[in-house]
């Protein structure tokens, strides 16, 4: 008899909230919301606030608060938003040594409960937090994902949308690279409905959105004093639903590299297929001698964060 998925959500915060919404909306599955037991009302009064809205939307999904791991026991899907977001003024990267202990500690009671969860990590710095989530667990590779990609495309997609005047729904972009201002916009994979946007916005406004996208997370945080949680809880549904619905789709993720565009051991945002059996290819794409060049400018960010963690290891 088939069963309901079980989506355990880490972290009851601005994104969890949000990605919990999302989650019994779609009806992707029933939904555990943890926190930490100093948080443990407060993420238990959300799951019933939300649980209460699903009488008006009409979603059966049940929506349960816990601090306690073991209510997490065999989820399917693990989505990770567990630390501190950044304040004005501070980097993702400024985020290492706080994050670090948080995302170990996740990982081990995650390795212990749901060891086979599809696995998606939100917490900052990004790339080098799901590296760590992944040496823990000892998780395969095609099970461990970062969330960047898909949100750094979309906030592209928004700015080329409104400077041509056409719907974001006629927009499809690429950001390869660690999720930091370093991340590469691939503007020749960039396109309104097949027509390159080189062809339709002039360049300086290209170069402009390019360095918007790049510094789109900060651009929130300045303004709000907090990380954006909309799109970004979005973004990891996107990347949740592909898994669970086996949908096949092409998402920049951040993933493990093993040789791929020429980087081995580190995580980083490129083109992969997710369905069913998680990351089921990494796409390798033509890049520019530019773009290759900006890719390594990423990836030498991405490892010194890794470095990092590597050492206190
Ligand atoms: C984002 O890009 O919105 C997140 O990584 C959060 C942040 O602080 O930038």
């Amino acid at each position: 008899m088939p069963t309901r998925k079980k989506i355990g959500l880490i972290g009851a915060g601005n994104i969890g909230g949000e990605l919990a919404r999302l989650v019994a909306n779609k009806e992707l599955g029933d939904v555990v919301l943890f926190d930490i037991a100093s948080k443990e009302n407060f993420a238990k009064g959300k799951a019933l606030d939300l649980e209460q809205n699903g009488s008006v939307l009409g979603y059966d999904a049940s929506i349960r608060g816990t601090s306690n791991w073991d209510d997490l026991q065999g989820a399917d899907v693990l989505i990770i938003t567990a630390g501190v977001p950044r304040k004005p003024g501070q980097s993702r990267d400024d985020l290492v040594a706080t994050n670090l202990p948080i995302i170990r500690d996740v990982a081990s009671n995650a390795k212990r409960v749901c060891p086979d969860a599809f696995v998606i990590v939100i917490s900052n710095p990004l790339d080098a937090m799901v590296y760590e989530y992944k040496r823990v667990v000892g998780a395969p590779k095609e099970k461990v994902v970062g969330m960047a990609g898909v949100l750094d495309s979309a906030r592209m997609q928004l700015f080329l949308a409104r400077e041509a005047g056409v719907s974001v729904k006629d927009v499809r972009t690429t950001v390869l690279g660690g999720h930091g201002d370093d991340m590469v916009p691939v503007l020749g994979y960039c396109t309104i409905n097949g027509i390159p946007v080189g062809q339709v916005i002039a360049k300086e406004k290209l170069d402009a959105i390019v360095e918007r996208t790049r510094k789109g997370g900060g651009e929130i945080v300045g303004l709000m004093g907090t990380s954006a949680y909309y799109a970004p809880a979005t973004s990891a549904v996107a990347m949740a639903e592909a898994y669970l619905l086996d949908q096949k789709r092409l998402l920049p993720s951040a993933v493990y590299l093993d040789g791929e565009y020429g980087y081995k051991d580190i995580f980083m945002g490129v083109p992969v297929v997710i369905g069913g059996k998680g990351v089921e290819k990494i796409v390798q794409i033509d890049l520019t001698d530019d773009e290759k060049t900006m890719l390594a400018k990423s990836a030498k960010s991405v490892q010194s964060v890794i470095d990092v963690v590597k050492k206190s290891a």
